[in-house]
């Protein structure tokens, strides 16, 4: 089955198709960055005008480099949330709409399954049943995967998601938008030991995080360290390395405690912050630790993109789920509600 993908529930418009026999046939992104940069954020309204125009001209150029034709597409899968509706509801009707004229299955996707099975089109997939750390501009989330399509949340962000506080500490160290990888840059050239942050909600049980305490104390650490209204270069780098670490301990700390709470031995993380670097050697070794391994997508598929929904639609079509006529915009929806498929 050759599945169309369309994700633009944010500010990436992602097109892919999949191939349930010979994986990734093709994909494209267009990222939209430079439009938001000079608003230090994402303007809703412009990104959804822009979806508009780039979308249809990406589904051509994605069917072009597979040597396709849109009648050789035989399941069509879209980003139905969560995210920003109008966003969403562009991609979501140019995929419901192309779904019906072509006469083939079509099923909403869930953004995060798409991040969650991104690790799958990797040569070195995870098997079931693992935990997944989910960690994206808008998500802080560890789940447990018992099988394809079910996800039962084990911890969340009660505040700030993670890739949110890299952003946010990226405008206070002047960096552009979005900040996390020039954080994690910035932090290559830092002095591991001058700062030492806070470790959020670790000390206490459970597996829910906090962000917004340890973003307030990065901004006071920056107000401190000022002089004349400047804070200079290396000091920024000191401290954007001890944000990092700080975030990237506590990802530790929590996902050992759902190794140990859970007895599973596989972690994957996925989304736009589990391309950072320091995050992936530390879970990495603590896995190892704890006799498990991790697992994640490659770099391009971390942040948004296509294939991941590409496959995620395939696999739930392969199952038999399809929907009906409706468009589907949904820019709050809870994972755990989502059907689990029975094939896996
Ligand atoms: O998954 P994603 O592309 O979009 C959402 O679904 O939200 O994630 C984007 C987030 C941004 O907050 C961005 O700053 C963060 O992922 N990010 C990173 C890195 N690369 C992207 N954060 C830390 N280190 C990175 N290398
Ligand atoms: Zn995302």
């Amino acid at each position: 089955m050759k599945v169309l993908g369309i994700e633009t529930s944010c500010d990436e418009s992602g097109i892919a198709v999949y191939d349930s026999d010979h994986g990734l046939l093709a994909d494209a992104l267009y990222s939209q960055v430079e439009l938001h940069q000079k608003y230090g954020g994402v303007v809703p309204e412009l990104a959804s005008r822009d979806h508009i125009r780039k979308t249809l001209p990406l589904i051509k150029k994605v069917l072009e480099k597979a040597g396709l034709e849109l009648g050789d597409i035989n399941g069509l899968a879209y980003t139905a949330g969560p995210g920003l509706a109008g966003a969403l509801l562009v991609g979501a009707s140019i995929g419901r709409s192309l779904g019906m004229a072509l006469d083939i299955p079509t099923v909403g996707v869930h953004h995060m399954e798409g991040h969650l099975l991104a690790p799958l089109l990797e040569d070195n997939a995870p098997e079931f049943p693992f935990l997944a750390l989910l960690v994206s501009g808008g998500h802080t989330q560890l789940v447990e995967v018992p099988v394809l399509g079910q996800y039962n949340l084990i911890g969340e962000s009660l505040d700030d998601a993670a890739g949110e506080a890299f952003d946010k500490v990226a405008k206070m160290l002047g960096l552009n938008y979005p900040g996390g990888p020039l954080v994690a840059k910035l932090a290559e050239q830092g002095n591991p030991g001058r700062f030492k942050f806070p470790r959020p909600m670790t000390n206490r049980p459970g597996l829910d995080f906090s962000f917004s305490g340890l973003k307030t104390f990065t901004l006071n650490t920056v107000e401190d360290h000022k002089v004349d209204g400047v804070i200079d270069e290396q000091c920024k780098a000191d401290i954007a390395w001890a944000f990092q670490e700080a975030v990237a301990d506590t990802m530790v700390i929590k996902c050992r405690r759902a190794f140990q709470h859970s007895g599973m031995k596989r972690l994957v993380i996925a989304g736009g912050v589990s391309a950072n670097i320091r995050l992936r050697e530390k879970l990495a070794a603590m896995a190892k630790e704890e006799g498990g391994e991790l697992y994640y997508p490659g770099l391009a598929y971390c942040t948004d993109n296509g294939a991941m929904i590409a496959y995620a639609g395939c696999m739930r079509l392969l199952a038999g789920q399809q929907d009906d006529l409706a468009i589907l915009a949904k820019p709050r929806w809870n994972m755990e509600t989502l059907p689990a498929l029975t094939n896996s």
